[in-house]
């Protein structure tokens, strides 16, 4: 993701997330030197994702799918893509969070082999009342212990 994209992927967010990320969160992404993605069908932006390393730990802030080109893979692609970019960056840990009424992703996560390890209660506003957050991860080292 450049900041020449920003207006494609704010038309993104504005097409499929019920709580969309402005175009000023990603330029701060893209300052931050966060880890910003895109993907691309044609020259349309079809999907992006955000993910923050810090230290031995990554977190994805976002991924989000056009709304368009939703149910074909890739949303699946995109996390692969950020899951095998942490692994490379050395991290032990790859962290989210989801709404809990947010099945679509809470499956896609699950599916891909996150396990949910805490809640935020009432983390993200939900009109005139709050929602909880599932925190999930991933290990990204196999850790092996010999207790002899
Ligand atoms: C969540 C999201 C990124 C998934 O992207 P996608 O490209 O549509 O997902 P994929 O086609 O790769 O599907 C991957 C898996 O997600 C789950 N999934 C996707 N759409 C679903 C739906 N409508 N109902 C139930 N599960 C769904 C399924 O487990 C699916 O695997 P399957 O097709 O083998 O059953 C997309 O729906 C989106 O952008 N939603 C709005 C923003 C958002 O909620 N982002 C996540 C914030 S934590």
């Amino acid at each position: 993701m450049h900041a020449r994209d920003l207006k494609q992927v704010n038309a993104v967010e504005l097409s499929s997330a019920e709580h969309p990320w402005r175009s000023a969160h990603f330029a701060n992404s893209l300052d931050s030197g966060y880890i910003c993605e895109i993907v691309r069908i044609g020259s349309l932006v079809a999907g992006h994702c955000v993910m923050m390393i810090a230290a031995d730990e990554a977190s994805i802030l976002i991924l989000t799918v056009d709304k368009q080109h939703q149910r074909q893979g890739i949303g699946r692609q995109l996390l692969q893509h950020m899951i095998d970019l942490a692994t490379k960056a050395d991290c032990d840990t790859l962290l989210l969070e989801v709404r809990r009424s947010n099945e679509r992703a809470f499956n896609l996560y699950l599916s891909e082999g996150f396990s949910e390890v805490g809640i935020r209660k009432n983390y993200y506003p939900a009109g005139s009342s709050w929602e909880d957050a599932i925190v999930m991860a991933m290990e990204l080292k196999d850790f092996s212990f010999n207790t002899q």
